[in-house]
């Protein structure tokens, strides 16, 4: 199968696409594909060319850290979690992901996801004995709250989002689903967090929820914006 990967050595490099023919079966993933393509010394371009080995980042290889997030075939995947059996057509075209800066071929800066939770300090300080309701609400809603904690912070999500520019005041679906932890896990935070959903998120969301379609952890995002919103 002919694989086209867009490549950057550094930062500020221009960008090419390098094609490789790879032997691939039909149970291997992306990762598998990369780390194929990566394993020989010599590494040669579909035009023989002698190439260096792309640069990629992974950690767990099962769906369960987000650091391999990255573009195929113009969807934003996981690719520990995308199987060349899934791919239609006879070429895989593999990207980084476009709306961080890229520091090295399929690699990206995420930080900005980092610092944007940081800068409006939605974090978990303590759980609120005093949650009260029907055990059926409370049993529902910690189901949501257990689901959001499954949030790999990847970045799909603002792949995909039409309002979303990194660096700039939107934060994006990641945030408004820890706001809504936050905010339900410590009332104390409830009006800062209005305060903070409004400006990263609220204001601006377009509710394209195309989020919901690439999240790996299937966060139902419209369900912390209904439960924030009331
Ligand atoms: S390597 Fe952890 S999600 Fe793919």
């Amino acid at each position: 199968m002919n694989v086209r990967i867009l490549r950057q050595l550094t930062p500020t490099s221009p960008t090419r696409w390098e094609g490789f023919n790879v032997d691939v079966t039909d149970d291997m993933s992306i990762a598998g594909l990369l780390d194929h393509i990566n394993y020989n010394d010599d590494i040669f371009d579909d035009q023989g060319n002698l190439t260096t080995r792309i640069g990629w980042e992974c950690s767990c290889l099962q769906g369960a850290c987000g650091a391999c997030a990255m573009v195929v075939n113009d969807q934003p995947v996981l690719a520990c979690e995308t199987f060349v059996r899934d791919l239609k057509g006879s070429t895989i075209e593999i990207r980084p992901l476009r709306k961080f800066p890229v520091v090295h071929d399929l690699i990206v800066d995420r930080s900005s996801i980092h610092e944007n939770l940081t800068s409006a300090n939605v974090c978990i300080e303590s759980y609120d004995p005093n949650e009260t309701g029907s055990q059926a609400k409370l049993v529902k809603r910690q189901r949501h709250q257990y689901e959001i904690a499954k949030c790999l912070k990847c970045g799909l999500c603002l792949e995909v989002c039409p309002n979303y520019t990194n660096g700039l005041t939107f934060f994006g679906a990641l945030f408004a689903n820890d706001c809504y932890l936050v905010a339900m896990r410590n009332k104390s935070k409830a009006a800062e967090i209005k305060a903070l959903y409004g400006e990263h998120f609220g204001r601006d969301c377009s509710k394209a929820l195309s989020c919901m379609d690439v999240c790996p952890a299937q966060i139902s995002t419209i369900s912390s914006m209904a439960h924030l919103n009331r």
